[in-house]
């Protein structure tokens, strides 16, 4: 188990280089599993997350490799189609190779991930997705078991853009005999990542990022590389570091186009921004003034980006209300928030957030990724000292998140319990 202990109250100043998207890699590594032969992923994080992923490859029988930061995948000998309970609980994102395991294979049984942190999470679109292309589904024991002599093209509605269930049936598509289409698809820009990975090795998918994919089923797909884009989530979370801690700090490696939302509801409450091509600057000098926020789907602003922002707001000249209405058990941070002397509470869906002029420190639990990074944050712009524990749940997300910041002037310390 490992703590930070965080000292606050220090202004964040200098340059900070953003990773590639973990939710880029994760996707297209499970794609690796389509193609026969070697592919090179470059930039990818160091994250637990990505971590599992390997794991997940590797017990199938894929070979992995890592150097620095490319990650190469040979799928040509794989044994099993079967992911375990015990992998599915390391990391809910092993369902991504649900799709690639019965587009190769014709077969694949995946433990049901289940609900967590925040929120029920199901997997009926990608099912309903599954069986639309032909797949026989069956949910037994705990787990889901598609088979098909061969997945047809298929039209298919999602009833809701769901990212996981867009790249599953992406994935499923790509070897099917026929064409395709996703209706009221994901339009993320992981999902055109996984569309540009994909084409690289010989898929022809059409259309990411707007609201109909269309993928031509092909015989095969071929090795080749690819370079995962920069991870938007990470990019936004410096923004607030930046703006939480009245800092001045330069975001490099970023594609501003993917934080527009962020951007947007930081100029909304007074923090000065400045873009360039691949880098953004945030320079604030003054209490933030109250914004409301509503969380949906790309490109609104992001649901894993609401807590760090609300971490943010606890601080306005006022009072703020964001709305979540991508997961229903977001806020596991308010409580927390609260221990540290935020004014917030939680009415359903929507938290009303008053203003404080100061937080303090305090002990908080981290209960799940992205509520860490909120209060990492908060613990940053802090009167005092705080202490972070289960921070692991961090490290699934953000590379050294501690090296990071405290280059630029904060003081966070891991303690190994
Ligand atoms: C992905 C991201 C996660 C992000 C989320 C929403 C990865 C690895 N994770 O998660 O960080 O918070 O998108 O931007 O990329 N739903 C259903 N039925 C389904 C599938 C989803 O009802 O079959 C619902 C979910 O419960 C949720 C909503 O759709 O309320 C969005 O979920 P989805 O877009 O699928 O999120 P993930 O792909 O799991």
């Amino acid at each position: 188990m490992h703590k930070f202990m965080i000292v606050g109250g220090n202004p964040l100043k200098g340059t900070i280089k953003v990773c590639g998207s973990k939710n880029s890699t994760l996707p297209i590594l499970a794609a690796c599993l389509l193609v026969e032969g070697q592919c090179y992923i470059k930039e990818v994080p160091r994250l637990r997350d990505v971590e599992v992923m390997k794991e997940v490859l590797m017990h199938l029988g894929a070979v992995v490799e890592c150097s620095k930061d490319t990650v190469k995948v040979d799928a040509q000998n794989i044994k099993v189609t079967e992911v375990s309970e015990e992998l599915m609980r390391k990391m809910r994102a092993s369902n991504l190779v649900l799709g690639a395991l019965i587009g190769r294979f014709c077969r694949a049984k995946i433990s049901y991930p289940g609900g967590c942190n925040i929120g029920s999470r199901p997997m009926n679109l990608h099912i309903k997705g599954l069986k639309a292309m032909g797949a026989q589904v069956i949910e037994k024991f705990g787990y889901i078991i598609a088979e098909t002599p061969k997945l047809k093209g298929a039209d298919i509605h999602l009833d809701l853009p769901s990212v996981g269930a867009t790249e599953n049936l992406m994935m499923a598509a790509v070897l099917a005999r026929g064409t395709t289409i996703i209706r009221n698809a994901a339009k993320e820009p992981e999902i055109i990542d996984l569309q540009n990975f994909l084409n690289r090795v010989g898929a022809r998918i059409k259309g990411a990022g707007t609201t109909n994919i269309k993928i031509e089923g092909v015989e095969k797909l071929y090795p080749n590389e690819h370079t995962v884009i920069p991870d938007r989530i990470e990019a936004g979370t410096h923004m607030i570091a930046g703006a939480i801690t009245m800092g001045n700090m330069t975001i490099s490696n970023v594609i501003p186009e993917h934080v527009e939302p962020v951007i947007a509801k930081l100029k909304e409450a007074g923090v000065n921004i400045k873009t360039g091509d691949d880098w953004i600057n945030v320079n604030a000098s003054h209490r933030p003034k109250p914004v409301d926020i509503k969380t949906m789907p790309y490109p609104g602003f992001p649901t894993d980006m609401q807590p760090q922002f609300m971490s943010l707001l606890t601080l306005a000249e006022g009072t703020s209300v964001v709305t979540e209405s991508v997961f229903e058990n977001r806020y596991k941070h308010v409580m927390e928030l609260r221990r540290m002397g935020a004014n917030l509470k939680v009415e359903g869906q929507t938290s009303i957030i008053k203003g404080v002029k100061q937080l303090t420190g305090a002990q908080v639990e981290v209960s799940d990724l992205r509520a860490g990074a909120a209060l990492v944050l908060a613990a940053l712009a802090g009167e005092d000292g705080s202490v972070l524990e289960n921070v692991e749940h961090i490290d699934r997300g953000y590379e050294r998140i501690e090296s990071k910041y405290n280059a630029l002037g904060a003081r966070i310390f891991r303690v190994h319990s």
